[in-house]
């Protein structure tokens, strides 16, 4: 009791920043921890696997590992260790994604033709720019040190989303596989999380939206702004596979007047007659997962359609998707489950700048700036976003056509 009461007078002590020293062990651990998950990721793969690239918007486990090791490279090494010597002067064409102030690159669709440098001289780069950046974190400069660390952080959070993409990928490969192969069969999809369903009101009226200051972001997710909420509801689940196979067999997929132009043309041209994955065998539907082919659990939330379909659906149940604003303050409230870890939730929201947004100078402004045209917003996280990677603000967007993320639904209804 006498500790309750101190804590009405006299305000918690400010924690204590870590010193130079524990700073230096805090991102060397962090540094080793998510190196190992992209290996150990990759580590259920063949050499073979690693090399396919089964369409323009995925990359070979390769390529992944070796771009997030130039990233580091790059924009670490490089610019702040004038010691540093590059691994591979072909490497930085071969492995920059899309930076353009950063210099000329290989195009992306022809990734799965570089067949050398092969694994090991990958895992070669890899042990080079790990021992650099570990080099790194123990000698900077104290006065460089924050400025170092805020980009070794970058990098890292950087990797994370690599690790999964990595698997997105991998799993769009292996269903082009007539063999089915298993990532690994002990991976879990996604199940059923019990509770009270239905929907929620979502609390009217003006709400600050965007990452509050504390601890990691990327930049889209500033500033911090007010948005205005006006009646609304949200489903506190995640739309099931039971209900999409109710929109597949009630024609959903051949009524053109649920579709908005673009989704009805995708149809037409993908011959969509399922979420992506989803085959039927002797009048039963199995999906293609990362433990291979497995059937569809009816009380699982559906995965892997588009924004297309997402909205689609919405208007086959008479409802709506939620703004990414709606869904952030919802999140907030604690009205919805499956927010987290088992599939993005696409939103109503195009990925567009929150006000006064100004991407940074140089290369890594490109980060998220320039894509801030023609895709949605998915909020939440997956099953594959690696330990830690989310956040209640966070920010992810892919073309409305997309359908090979871990991409799902929540519903809205206005009041
Ligand atoms: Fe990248």
């Amino acid at each position: 009791m006498a500790r309750t009461a101190l804590s009405h007078v006299a305000p918690a002590p400010e924690p204590k920043p870590p010193s130079i020293d524990e700073a230096r062990g805090i991102w060397a651990a962090a540094f080793r921890r998510v190196r190992a998950e992209t290996e150990a990721r990759a580590a259920h793969l063949s050499a073979e696997d690693q090399i396919v690239q089964s369409m323009a918007d995925a990359s070979p486990t390769k390529w992944h590992r070796a771009h997030v090791t130039w990233f580091f490279e790059q924009f670490l090494l490089v610019p702040n260790d004038p010691a540093y010597k590059v691994f591979d002067q072909r490497f930085p064409f071969l492995f920059n994604s899309y930076y353009v102030a950063a210099g000329p690159r290989h195009a992306r669709p022809q990734r799965g033709l570089i067949t050398r440098p092969n694994s090991e001289d990958v895992a070669g780069y890899r042990a080079h720019v790990d021992a650099a950046v570990e080099r790194l974190i123990g000698r900077v400069p104290a006065a460089d040190a924050a400025r170092v660390f805020s980009i070794l952080e970058i990098g890292l959070h950087h990797e994370q989303q690599h690790q999964e993409l990595l698997l997105t990928d991998i799993l769009h490969a292996f269903a082009q596989n007539p063999t089915d192969p298993v990532y690994d069969a002990g991976w879990q999809p996604p199940r059923a999380v019990h509770g009270p369903r239905g929907f929620f009101d979502v609390p009217a009226g003006i709400h600050a939206v965007g990452h509050d200051g504390q601890g990691f972001c990327f930049d889209n997710e500033t500033p911090r702004h007010d948005e205005l909420i006006l009646d609304v509801r949200i489903a506190r689940h995640l739309t099931g596979n039971a209900d999409w196979l109710a929109f597949i067999e009630a024609g959903g997929y051949a009524t053109p007047a649920l579709w908005l132009s673009d989704g009805w043309a995708a149809v037409q041209a993908e011959g969509w007659q399922a979420p992506g994955y989803w085959r039927q065998k002797d009048g039963a539907w199995f999906s293609m997962t990362l433990a291979g082919l497995q059937p569809v659990d009816p009380a699982a939330p559906v995965t892997h359609i588009s924004y297309f379909e997402a909205d689609a659906f919405a208007r086959f149940a008479g409802k709506h998707l939620p703004s990414e604003a709606e869904w952030e303050v919802a999140a907030r409230a604690g009205l919805i489950a499956e927010a987290f870890g088992i599939a993005w939730q696409w939103t109503r929201s195009a990925y567009l700048p929150y006000p006064g947004y100004r991407a940074a100078e140089g290369a890594l402004g490109e980060y998220n700036g320039k894509f801030m045209v023609s895709q949605m917003v998915l909020r939440g996280s997956s099953l594959a976003t690696p330990q830690g990677h989310e956040r209640v603000s966070y920010r992810n967007f892919f073309h409305p056509a997309a359908r090979w993320q871990f991409s799902s639904l929540r519903l809205a209804e206005f009041v």
